[in-house]
């Protein structure tokens, strides 16, 4: 068994890895290939919890569950942790830590939606949320996307203007601060919205058509990134229904409120990406990607992880 330290996923893994293990367990999703439980918050005393996941890429013969505890006020700096098993054989493969492994994978899942739900003429970002996450999707923006300009927008101004002057430096694009979440969205095609807001943070009336909507934030019955027009008005897809109808408030919230029922879901990723439905279906509906992030993301990641370690002689046997 292979213990991989952070330090050595850092070391191995790339956001293009990530999006192309990302990409691989949707189609595998799509395809029937793979299986997953529910995300399971077993809570200490709330906000504290640990959580759970498992899931499996039977054709690929990975499967694991992966654990983190939430609520502790870590900045997102919990210890993730995947244990990875063989789905033939049952044996462990190896334990891999996942702070920066769910970076990637975070951000990854977001290219991969935006790939095949945004128009193809899409440029103008906007990203709503500027915490440690907002870094890896805009990275995993930049791999799928040509970037014209990025609004960016958080509550406090000088953490919305650091990022805009670190991620500018960063990736040579045009990022520039916000004043409000209004102008922040008016000229966008994409938008990201990764912040820990309980309250909708995107509102109908701010948006132009067509636009492509990434909710990637929130994964809570009771908190939604996004209102109930935009909610109503658009093509939704979500990472995996399931799940997605026990937590994710973006879908709940307005069934609850009597605007959309279950059917406002129009399918999930894998599907789209199995080539099994449209992730648009013209260049003025506005499309939105509801994710909380789901096990076989974590469980492809870790495998990519893992066999570039097995190859490289990386990690420590044990
Ligand atoms: N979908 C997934 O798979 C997945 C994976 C990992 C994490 N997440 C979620 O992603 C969210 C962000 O994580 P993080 O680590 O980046 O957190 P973080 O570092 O604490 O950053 C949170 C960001 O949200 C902003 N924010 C909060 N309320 C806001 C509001 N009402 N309007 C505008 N901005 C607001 C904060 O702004 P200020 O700094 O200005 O206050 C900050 O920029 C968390 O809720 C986390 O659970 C999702």
């Amino acid at each position: 068994m292979l213990l991989i330290s952070e330090e050595n996923v850092e070391k191995l893994l790339t956001m293009e890895k990530a999006i192309t293990a990302v990409e691989d367990s949707y189609r595998a999703l799509g395809m029937g290939e793979a299986v997953l439980t529910p995300r399971e918050n077993l809570w200490i005393s709330p906000p504290k919890s640990i959580k759970l996941a498992s899931g499996a890429l039977t054709k690929s013969g990975f499967m694991g569950v992966t654990a983190y505890p939430g609520g502790y006020g870590t900045k997102g700096s919990g210890p993730f942790t995947t244990l990875l098993y063989d789905s033939g054989t049952g044996s462990l493969l190896a334990i891999v830590q996942g702070r920066f492994l769910s970076w990637l994978r975070t951000g990854a899942t977001t290219a991969v939606a935006t790939k095949y739900m945004a128009r193809r003429d899409a440029h103008e970002v906007a990203i709503i949320g500027t915490g440690r996450q907002a870094i890896t999707q805009l990275r995993a923006l930049d791999k799928v996307m040509d970037i014209g300009h990025v609004s960016a927008f958080s509550r406090t101004p000088e953490r919305r203007h650091k990022f805009a002057a670190q991620m500018s430096a960063e990736l040579g694009r045009d990022v520039v601060a916000a004043d409000d979440a209004k102008s922040c969205l008016a000229k966008a095609d994409v938008v990201v919205t990764i912040t820990t807001s309980r309250d909708a943070v995107v509102k109908r009336e701010w948006l132009q058509d067509g636009v492509h909507i990434n909710a990637i934030g929130a994964h809570y019955p009771d908190r939604t990134e996004i209102d109930g027009e935009t909610v109503r008005g658009s093509r939704v897809i979500v990472d995996w229904r399931e799940q997605a109808l026990l937590e994710k408030g973006e879908i709940l919230i307005p069934m609850k409120q009597g605007l959309v029922t279950s059917g406002i879901i129009a399918g999930e990723l894998g599907g789209v990406v199995a080539g099994k439905l449209k992730g648009r279906t013209s260049d003025s509906e506005v499309t939105l990607f509801c994710s909380g992030g789901i096990a076989t993301e974590e469980i492809a990641v870790a495998a990519a992880v893992f066999r570039d370690a097995t190859t490289k002689g990386i990690g420590s046997n044990v």
